[in-house]
């Protein structure tokens, strides 16, 4: 297998300056290399480069084989590495806008031409499908944004586990469909395909932070029952909603700190909480519903708004509070539809 001393990093373009300083903490021994908007590159040793953790501002990330400028200069790049078939990740990085305000008719366009061709030029060298299982080798194919000039290709690759979301590029962004009140539907629809971890019919989700309620409607349009706390006012398709289960929401109408235990139903299986306040005090509120679901909760999707530096350099305690919470597994990423801010993806 081909080795390589260079390590690229999918991420925000915003967000640059966080992920190259929380590397420098995390990763002291990663040199920084070249970097376009939204990928930044790190030369590092030989035998330091499988090695997570990643940052929590990039949302996918591996080694880096070189650039190549047209699909015999990619495929020349595969040849070394591997005969078997191999799974193929080809992506864009994000341009400097947010992913819900780019233009819907050509956002992927880019990638999908460049996978067809790749495909086309090498049958059967890539596996069917694009979700990655984990232990798959995933051959990563990085264009410019679709509506930018091509600037070339970053070709690369990973071994696939649970650090990875498992769609090119971690996730792309999750079109907000009409019906959706807000934005939010994106983020935890994003935060459901990154994570791997899926609602099923039937359970019980709180959402701290539920107004007006994309992210709420999301989760009954996946058939959960939906108690979401927000002082603020819900969408009426939200509070009208009947589901073909029954399921249906209900709005506990005040701040997080004042809903009453006896208020709080159980089991709880999901917990999200997109409370716009500083991840310090929103935490708090985290903390005790995680205590009230007592021990029935499978999974948690916490936005961590980054709104200043401070809060970026308090993000290693915010992290450790996270860690208390006692849940299973703790994955953190920056997903496309997020502005200042990033989820924390517990498992329990
Ligand atoms: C980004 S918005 C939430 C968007 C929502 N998740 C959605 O899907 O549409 C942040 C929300 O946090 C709510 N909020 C602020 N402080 C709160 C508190 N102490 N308890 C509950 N909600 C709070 C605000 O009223 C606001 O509606």
């Amino acid at each position: 297998m081909a080795e390589s001393t260079f390590l690229w990093f999918l991420h925000q373009p915003t967000s640059v300056d966080w992920l190259k300083r929380e590397l420098a903490t995390r990763r002291p021994e990663l040199r920084f290399a070249f970097s376009r908007p939204g990928l930044t590159t790190f030369k590092v040793e030989l035998g330091y480069a499988d090695d997570p953790p990643a940052s929590s501002f990039a949302r996918a990330w591996g080694r880096s084989l070189g650039r190549a400028a047209s699909v015999p200069e990619v495929l020349a790049l595969l040849e070394p590495m591997t005969t078997a078939p191999v799974r193929l990740h080809v992506f864009e990085r994000d341009p400097d806008r947010p992913a819900d305000e780019r233009d819907a008719a050509l956002v992927g366009t880019r990638p999908a031409a460049l996978e067809r061709a790749l495909r086309e030029a090498a049958p059967g060298r890539f596996l069917e499908g694009a979700q990655a299982t984990d232990g798959e080798l995933v051959f990563d194919v990085i264009s410019a944004p679709s509506e930018l000039p091509d600037d070339g290709l970053l070709v690369g690759w990973h071994r696939h586990d649970r650090s990875h979301g498992p769609w090119p590029g971690g996730v792309t962004h999750v079109p907000i469909p009409a019906a959706a009140p807000s934005r939010a539907w994106a983020k935890i629809e994003e935060a459901i395909r990154w994570s791997g971890m899926e609602p099923r019919v039937g359970e019980r989700a709180v959402e701290l932070g539920s107004a007006p309620g994309g992210a709420s409607f999301a989760l009954l349009e996946r058939g959960l029952e939906v108690h979401g706390v927000d002082p603020g006012a819900m969408a009426p398709e939200v509070l009208a909603y009947r589901g073909a289960k029954g399921n249906r929401f209900f709005h506990h109408a005040m701040p997080a700190a004042e809903v009453e235990k006896r208020a709080v139903p159980r089991p709880i299986h999901w917990l999200a909480s997109d409370i716009n306040l500083a991840p310090m005090i929103a935490l708090r509120y985290v903390e005790r519903f995680v205590a009230l679901a007592r021990g029935t909760l499978r999974g948690a999707f916490i936005t961590l708004k980054i709104n200043d530096d401070g809060i970026f350099e308090a993000l290693p305690r915010l992290m450790s509070r996270v860690e208390r919470l006692g849940a299973r597994e703790v994955r953190y990423t920056q997903l496309p539809s997020h502005r200042s801010e990033i989820v924390a993806m517990l498992a329990w």
